[in-house]
C-alpha cells in the first residue's frame, strides 16, 4: 500500500467542451509521480499539479528509449460514479513490458492505487457525455544521466490523464486500412508484445504514408515472412470470415490488447467460433473476393471497437461489409461500451470503482 502525498493544483483549468474533445490534447489538473532508485526501490509516491518537469538532456530515455507505457480509461456511469476498466490487466501488461525493457516492476496493487489516486483527484474531469471517457496514460522512463547503453538505475513512473471522445475523426464510422509492404513494426524476440515507445516510433513513417494516401492506419505484416497479419497501427484486428471470428495469434510480436481479450471473451460467451491463428493477407483478400469476408474491425483502448470498411494492398481495394459497420462489430461495440459506461450490467466484474 503506497502512502501517497497530495498537493492540490492552486490553478485548476476550465473543463474543455465535451463536444469538441480531441484525443490526447488536453490534460487534467494533476499527475501521479513516483521515483525509483537502485538500492531504494520505488519511493516518494505523490499526486501533484500537472506541469513540466526539468530533465537533463543526458537523461537515458532521450537516447535509448528505455520507456514503456499503458493506455486505459475511466468512465462515468449515469449515476455519476467513476470506474476503471480492467486496471489489473494493465498492471500485469505493464510489468510484462518492464521485464522485457529491464525496468523494475511495480506491484499490481500499487499501480492500481496510483491510477485511482490521480483519477480521484481529477474525478470532475471524467466527462459524462455519451462516447466520452478519461484516457489514462501511465508510463515509466529511465532517468539516469548517462550515455552508456545499459539499464538505468533510476526511473520515474508517472500517470497523466486527458478527457477524450472518439480516437478516429470517423468516430464509429468504418476506417480505411492499407497493408504495409515496406516497413515492419516488430519481429519475434523483439519488443512487439510490449507497449514501449520505440514500437510506435518505428511505426510512424508507415502511418504518415498511409495518411497521405487517405487511409487511417496500416495493417502490419509479420517481419519475417511479410505474409501474416499482425495488428493495425493502434489496434488489434479481427475478421469475421464465413461465420467464424479470426484474429492473429499472439506470436510475440503482437500486442496482447485488453480490448482484444475482452472481445474474445464476449464472442466465445456468445457462442461464436473464434480462431486465434496465423492469418495471411492473401487469405483475407481471397475471402473478400469470394464474399466470405463479412466483417473486419480493430480493437484497442483508445479506439474501442472500430469497424474497418476498406482494405487495400498495392492497387487492390476491397470493401468490407459494403463499407458499413457490421452487425457483430456493432454488437461488440454496444456491449463493451455499455459495460464501460454502466448502461449495461457487468457480469464479468470488469469495472473497478474509483473511491
Ligand atoms: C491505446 O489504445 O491505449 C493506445 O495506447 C494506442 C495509441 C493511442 C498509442
Amino acid at each position: 500500500m503506497l502512502d501517497i502525498s497530495f498537493t492540490p493544483n492552486p490553478n485548476p483549468k476550465p473543463r474543455p467542451d465535451p463536444d469538441t474533445l480531441v484525443f490526447g490534447k488536453t490534460f487534467t489538473d494533476h499527475m501521479f509521480l513516483m521515483n525509483y532508485d537502485a538500492g531504494q526501490g520505488w519511493h516518494h509516491p505523490r499526486v501533484e499539479p500537472y506541469g513540466p518537469l526539468p530533465f537533463e538532456l543526458s537523461c537515458m530515455v532521450f537516447h535509448y528509449a528505455q520507456e514503456i507505457f499503458e493506455g486505459m480509461k475511466a468512465y462515468r456511469t449515469p449515476e455519476g460514479k467513476v470506474r476503471l476498466f480492467r486496471p489489473y490487466e494493465n498492471a500485469r501488461r505493464m510489468n510484462s513490458s518492464c521485464r522485457r525493457l529491464c525496468i523494475p516492476e511495480i506491484p499490481e496493487e500499487d499501480f492500481v492505487q496510483a491510477v485511482k489516486a490521480v483519477v480521484s483527484a481529477d474525478r470532475d474531469w471524467v466527462p459524462d457525455k455519451a462516447g466520452t471517457s478519461l484516457y489514462i496514460r501511465p508510463f515509466i522512463i529511465a532517468t539516469d544521466c548517462s550515455l552508456g547503453v545499459h539499464a538505468s538505475r533510476s526511473y520515474l513512473f508517472a500517470v497523466i490523464c486527458c478527457p477524450v471522445g472518439a480516437y478516429y475523426p470517423e468516430g464509429i464510422n468504418p476506417v480505411k486500412i492499407y497493408v504495409e509492404d515496406q516497413d515492419v513494426r516488430a519481429v519475434k524476440g523483439g519488443t512487439g508484445f510490449t507497449k514501449c515507445g520505440g514500437n510506435y516510433a518505428a511505426s510512424i513513417r508507415a502511418g504518415e504514408r498511409a495518411e497521405e494516401q487517405g487511409f487511417s492506419q496500416v495493417l502490419w505484416l509479420d517481419g519475417v515472412h511479410r505474409k501474416y497479419i499482425e495488428e493495425v497501427g493502434s489496434m488489434n484486428v479481427m475478421f469475421k470470415i464465413g461465420g467464424t471470428v479470426v484474429t492473429p495469434e499472439l506470436t510475440g510480436s503482437v500486442l496482447p490488447g485488453i480490448t482484444r481479450k475482452s472481445c474474445l471473451e464476449l464472442l466465445r460467451d456468445w457462442g461464436y467460433s473464434v480462431e486465434e491463428r496465423l492469418v495471411s493477407a492473401r487469405e483475407l483478400f481471397d475471402a473478400a473476393q469470394t464474399g466470405s469476408l463479412e466483417e473486419a474491425w480493430g480493437t484497442g483502448t483508445a479506439a474501442v471497437v472500430s469497424p474497418i470498411g476498406l482494405l487495400a494492398e498495392g492497387e487492390t481495394r476491397v470493401e468490407v461489409g459494403g463499407g458499413q459497420i457490421g452487425r457483430l462489430t456493432q454488437r461488440l461495440y454496444d456491449t463493451l461500451t455499455g459495460i464501460q459506461w454502466g448502461t449495461e450490467p457487468d457480469p464479468y466484474g470488469w469495472m473497478v470503482p474509483v473511491e
